[in-house]
């Protein structure tokens, strides 16, 4: 297992197997404990969130399971800061870490960036998204929450649909399922919003996938169909955007010409791609998914802490 005290984590490939099943295990404790009362184990230890994209689930996730375990939060906010006069990215992080944060939560819209100013940092820095690279917590709710539902993630047949190329959550998802034994995954998308080259390197030969352009391409039955919205704000052309939009949606006549419906997931928010009409059916977890971040994340914070 990897000792995750005082790390950055800053990709799904800074876990490994054994580590995830520890912190699964762990978030499954904590969701006792945390249903009926706070903990104190983080007493004294501080959390700043540091998001200069926007986010509710993160931010808000990571915040909860920090005061739940007995900890505090600062929250550096962009609009009212000196951000406003120009000060740069690395500066704002350099100011915030010489108060002596605990761990620093940081989403940032370029890729790659905490890995740049990762040795000019002290805390530990968890990557809430950079960019369109990777968003490795997101990676570990979404197994956590495969794991949970299905009680094992080995032999998985999933199924990964919609923006595939700007999207950061299906290449931290991919790269954590390559732990795992036997997973084969489908990748669903039209032509323009495939995977990215660099995603793809970085899967071979650990992985088997599959890349298609419409759900009904895919013969097998899937256990999980892991739905992800257009990532508007990353479209230099918005007509490509609009010409895009009507792609794909994931809604109860598309579902209900599968052989079997698999659980539906989404790292949220949706837009028009999975509708509310969805939201009936039992196999519908998005909602019970990001709660299980913050749990997730709890154990997470607890493991880097080394509490
Ligand atoms: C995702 C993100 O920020 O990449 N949101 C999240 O953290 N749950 C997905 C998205 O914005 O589409």
């Amino acid at each position: 297992m990897k000792e995750l005290r005082g790390k950055d984590i800053l990709s799904s490939f800074d876990f490994d197997r054994e580590t995830l099943e520890h912190l699964f295990e762990e978030a499954e404790t904590l969701r006792k404990k945390l249903s009926t009362t706070h903990l104190k184990i983080a007493d004294s230890k501080t959390m700043a969130t540091v998001f200069l994209e926007p986010s509710t689930r993160t931010k808000m996730s990571f915040q909860m399971a920090m005061l739940k375990l007995g900890g505090s939060v600062i929250d550096f906010q962009p609009e009212s800061s000196s951000f406003q006069k120009g000060e740069s990215d690395l500066d704002t992080m350099k100011i915030i870490d010489g108060y002596s944060p605990d761990i620093i939560v940081l989403r940032q819209s370029k890729p790659f960036f905490p890995h740049s100013i990762k040795e000019e940092i002290a805390a530990p820095i968890i990557n809430g998204g950079d960019g369109t690279n990777e968003h490795p917590t997101q990676a570990l709710l979404d197994v956590y929450t495969i794991w949970r539902e299905l009680k094992r993630v080995d032999g998985l047949r999933l199924g990964i649909m919609g923006d595939l190329k700007y999207g950061r959550t299906a290449p931290s998802l991919s790269y954590m399922l390559t732990f795992f034994k036997d997973v084969k995954i489908y990748y669903i998308a039209p032509k323009e919003l495939g995977l990215r080259e660099e995603v793809k390197e970085k899967i071979r030969n650990k992985i088997s996938f599959v890349e298609v352009e419409r759900l009904e391409d895919i013969e097998e039955e899937l256990d999980a169909l892991y739905v992800t919205r257009l990532q508007k704000e990353r479209f230099k052309d918005p007509s490509e955007y609009e010409r895009l939009k009507s792609s794909y949606v994931v809604n109860l006549e598309a579902l209900n010409k599968l052989k079997r419906i698999p659980i539906i997931m989404h790292p949220l928010p949706r837009v028009w791609e999975l509708p509310q009409e969805v939201d009936s059916l039992p196999q519908a977890k998005y909602f019970e998914q990001a709660k299980n971040g913050m749990y997730v994340r709890a154990a997470l914070i607890k493991e880097i802490l080394g509490i």
